[in-house]
């Protein structure tokens, strides 16, 4: 099968084309057709060897193959695989976010679900990381109340663009930060303010905010703590591993002596979750946004894109 493979971290010039072995499904895996795979920042960080990415291979990829999201067609099922059938069309987020730039993939599909007649590959495919970061961002345990001040910082990227349509459908006040040319694009989904990031810090202009999730944490804890009412809470599910420590370290402190709960939101892989916010995308209460469509071949170019 084809497949885009990489052997050493670096920009997206390393990403190359290649024919490769098509993948056997183990006897509880289910060997998929892949109709479309979504490109996310796992899979830059995967790229460029960031994050967290080196302890599953310290000097070159621990897997070639990139590519987190998938929806497709169900071609075999292994012998003791009980779910999904053949000619079933399924999507979801691959283990370890590899193996998805391919035209197959096997997995065990245990979070995965059925695709919804009334979604697209490509729609489905933008869902299943994104969508559940968003889902256990805002919707745990009915964290956002009505009239609740929510900000976003990323609101203008995957996880982001779900969190402000979730955050809006349970009625809170929407503040989306992101670079301003995402300023539009923040308030077509429904936010209320929005920040240019480029220009203001939202940690330093006074305002508080009840929820905070961010996907691009890269400040000091105090000055999330700052920009928190005296109940909020700040849930950071991505950014710089300073920060990351940092907030693992302090965090726990802060959260004993002050009523804010600063905290590393690690998010679960949940089947529920993505059935949840597809049943959301299907009922047209929000959308799964499809930024540009590009064909296998041109997965460097997408991942140019997404890095640019
Ligand atoms: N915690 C967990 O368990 C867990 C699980 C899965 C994934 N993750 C992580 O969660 C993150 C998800 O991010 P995503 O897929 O939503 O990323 P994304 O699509 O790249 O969105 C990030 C957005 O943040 C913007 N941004 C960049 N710098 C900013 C700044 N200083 N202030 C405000 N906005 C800024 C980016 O815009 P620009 O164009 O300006 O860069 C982009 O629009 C990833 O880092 C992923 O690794 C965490």
């Amino acid at each position: 099968m084809k497949a885009i493979v990489y052997t050493k971290y670096g920009p997206p010039d390393v990403l190359h084309l290649e024919e490769v072995e098509k993948p056997a499904p183990k006897d509880d895996e289910i060997l998929v057709k892949v109709h479309a795979v979504s490109v996310n920042r796992s899979d830059w960080e995967g790229l460029r060897g960031e994050q967290f990415v080196r302890i599953g291979g310290l000097l070159k990829p621990g897997h070639q193959i990139l590519g987190s999201d998938v929806a497709g067609r169900v071609e075999m099922a292994g012998r003791e695989h009980s779910q999904f059938q053949p000619g079933d069309e399924v999507f979801g987020e691959m283990w370890g976010y590899h193996g998805g730039f391919a035209e197959y993939v096997c997995t065990r599909g245990t979070t995965w679900a059925l695709k919804p007649a009334g979604l697209t590959f490509e729609q489905a495919a933008a869902i299943p990381q994104a969508g559940v970061i968003a889902m256990q961002g805002m919707g745990d345990k009915g964290q956002v109340q009505p009239g609740q001040r929510v900000l976003i910082n990323g609101a203008g990227g995957g996880a982001g663009s779900f969190a402000v349509q979730l955050a809006k459908l349970y009625a809170a006040e929407v503040t989306g930060v992101d670079n301003t040319s995402k300023l539009d694009f923040m308030r077509s989904l429904g936010a209320e303010h929005v920040i240019d990031y480029t220009r203001e810090d939202f940690t330093k202009n006074g305002k508080q905010y009840d929820l905070i999730l961010d996907v691009i944490a890269h400040r000091s804890v105090f000055a999330y703590q700052r920009a928190l009412t005296p109940n909020g809470s700040y849930f950071a599910v991505g950014g710089s591993l300073a920060t990351v420590f940092q907030i693992l370290l302090l965090g726990a402190w802060i959260r004993r002596s002050t009523s804010k709960n600063i905290r590393i939101l690690a998010i679960r892989r949940s089947r529920k979750d993505l059935v949840s916010i597809t049943e959301l995308c299907e009922a047209g209460k929000v959308v799964p946004v499809i930024d540009r469509r590009y064909p296998l071949r041109e997965v460097p170019e997408a991942l140019r894109y997404l890095g640019e």
